[in-house]
């Protein structure tokens, strides 16, 4: 199956012959941007933006996206504007708009909440980013930045730093970087690590909580914010914002050619002073959002051909009324008709087919 009328709900929806098909297809939309040339491709068809969490990249990219290619958009940025507030469900709400519209974008503060969704659309659906799960088309815009600047992936000495616990950009990014020969290293408090779930069986990483100690054998420092609005108790949040703070001075340490990347937006992470630092490309990488979710479009549209490239296999995943997932956060706590579904891995390794927390039964 090609990547058109596919939903990509994780970062795992796409292999690594489709990462580059998306890749290939991004670095014409660059071409086609600068001359304007892209306005026919997408002529007559309709995406629809749901946000129901607030966003100012992801979903103006991927209107901009949209806008580009010669499509429309409609949607909403307020749910509380929608049906939702008269108590409609997710899985409505999705029916209802897939059939007005030939692509939907959802994001939603629910972890598995784009899985519920896409289980329930006739049309594709995209991942805009899911509670702390995952967040696939920022990591796609990474990498292709990675990919278009720095001539590649293979051989960087990459780190993540910040809050890897809820940070759903770092989740998708880890997911996607197990398909190169990539050293990595996490910096974190060790009560904002990565959780187990977005590892690969076998892959490695160093942990860390000293970025000064590590900065200087960086070749890219992926920086988070703590995702303030995750944390149960306002106190955690206080007791680790500003726990890493780049300045002109931390990055005398660091090497002339690293990449400072951050998905955005940055709250106190990285100072003010950093921006006009040549390492600094965050606010480029942003700029990527735009021709990567024009090539994920026409692919996801079918209108650029990815026919011959083989798919990611499907998880096996299977029914089970006994099951009932562990994740408070987790769209079937709050979208109770949702039949409990598990994935159960080749490794014997099950998760909640919705959020992908690692399942007991
Ligand atoms: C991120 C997100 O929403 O997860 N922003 C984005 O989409 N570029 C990062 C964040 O909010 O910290």
């Amino acid at each position: 199956m090609a990547l058109a009328h596919r939903s990509i709900v994780t970062i795992d929806d796409v292999s690594v012959e489709e990462l580059f098909r998306i890749f290939e297809v991004a670095e014409r939309m660059c071409v086609e941007l600068r001359s304007r040339s892209s306005i026919h491709h997408a002529l007559g068809y309709l995406l629809a933006s749901l946000f129901f969490e607030p966003s100012t990249r992801t979903r103006l990219s991927f209107e901009t996206a949209m806008h580009r290619l010669g499509g429309r958009v409609i949607g909403f940025t307020d749910a509380s504007m929608s049906s939702v507030a008269k108590g409609e469900t997710l899985a409505d709400t999705v029916r209802i708009v897939a059939s007005y519209a030939d692509i939907l974008v959802l994001r939603h503060p629910r972890e598995g909440s784009v899985r519920a969704a896409a289980d329930h659309s006739p049309v594709p659906v995209i991942n805009a980013g899911d509670g702390g799960h995952e967040h696939p088309t920022q990591t796609l815009t990474d990498l292709f930045m990675l990919h278009y600047e720095r001539g590649g992936i293979d051989g960087l000495h990459i780190g993540l730093c910040g809050d890897l616990k809820y940070g759903r950009t770092v989740h998708s990014l880890l997911r996607a970087l197990r398909h190169f020969d990539v050293r990595l290293t996490c910096i974190a408090p060790k009560a904002l690590q990565l959780p187990p779930e977005p590892f690969s069986p076998g892959q490695k990483v160093e942990c860390t909580e000293n970025l000064e100690e590590v900065i200087g054998e960086l070749d890219v420092l992926y920086m988070t914010r703590i995702q303030k609005e995750r944390f149960e108790d306002p106190k955690e949040y206080e007791r680790y914002k500003g726990t890493y703070i780049i300045t002109p001075e931390l990055l005398e340490r660091a090497k002339p050619d690293l990449f400072i990347m951050h998905p955005l937006p940055r709250v106190d992470e990285i100072s003010y002073r950093v921006d006009t630092d040549h390492r600094a490309v965050y606010f480029g990488q942003a700029a990527y959002g735009v021709p990567v979710r024009m090539a994920l479009l026409l692919l996801l549209l079918g209108l650029e051909d990815s026919s011959d490239l083989p798919p990611p296999p499907p998880p096996q995943v299977e029914y089970r009324h006994d099951f009932r997932c562990s994740n408070p956060r987790c769209i079937t706590h709050s979208e109770p008709y949702l039949a409990p579904k598990v994935e159960v891995r080749s490794s014997g390794e099950m998760r909640c087919a919705y959020c992908q927390r690692f399942a007991s039964l």
